[in-house]
């Protein structure tokens, strides 16, 4: 494997042309395509095929379900009143079987989460994950129940036009997208302190 520090390397293009927009268009995400997103959750490898994931989603015209989910958001993710679904991820924590601690749980409801989001770019959809919002409010307002655990949230539409946000979030929309370079996180054969 080469290892450089161009971030231009060709990569798939869904990979490449995902991102995570402030602004959303004034457009419906439609049922069909929601379910699309959740039929590719769906087909994600987990731990003993337990598929430990589980959504809990709401479209802009589902109002009242829509202003629960976007309820639990922190304030400096009110951008996401402007989106056309929202979601939250939530993880099973123990094996269906066994009742053991399945300690992939996040791990999968991840890699669920990233089947999602490719899918939605295939759709020309957009998805931002949010972290900023307060588990335990969602927990109480979307009923989830012992044994599960929020992981994070998600906007659904289609990305908007930046001169819609404030001058802030128009600067956090507008930079340039980085990543750290590949020789700081892949080390062949073994660990390399930096
Ligand atoms: C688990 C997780 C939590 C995140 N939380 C937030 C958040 O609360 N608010 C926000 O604006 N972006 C949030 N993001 C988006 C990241 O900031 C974004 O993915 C990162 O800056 C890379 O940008 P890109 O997705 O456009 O490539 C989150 C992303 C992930 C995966």
């Amino acid at each position: 494997m080469m290892i450089t520090t161009e971030n231009k390397i060709a990569i798939n293009n869904l990979i490449e042309e995902r991102r995570s927009p402030r602004a959303f268009e004034d457009r419906e995400v439609t049922e069909e395509q929601l379910e699309l997103l959740f039929e590719a959750a769906r087909w994600a490898p987990s731990a003993m095929n337990e598929q430990p994931w589980r959504f809990i989603y709401a479209t802009k015209e589902d109002t009242v379900n829509f202003n629960r989910l976007f309820s639990c958001l922190v304030e400096g993710n009110s951008w996401a009143e402007k989106a056309s679904a929202l979601f939250v991820t939530v993880a099973k924590q123990t094996y269906d079987a066994s009742g053991k601690p399945n300690s992939h749980a996040w791990h999968d409801v991840g890699l669920a989460t990233g089947n999602l989001l490719l899918q939605a770019t295939d759709l020309g959809l957009h998805v931002h994950l949010m972290g900023g919002y307060n588990a335990a409010k969602a927990r109480e307002v979307l009923g989830i129940p012992e044994g599960y655990e929020p992981v994070a949230m998600g906007a659904v539409g289609y990305a908007g036009d930046p001169e819609t946000l404030t001058d802030a979030l128009k600067a956090r929309e507008v930079a340039p997208r980085t990543r750290k370079p590949l020789d700081e996180l892949v080390f062949k054969g073994s660990w390399k302190q930096q």
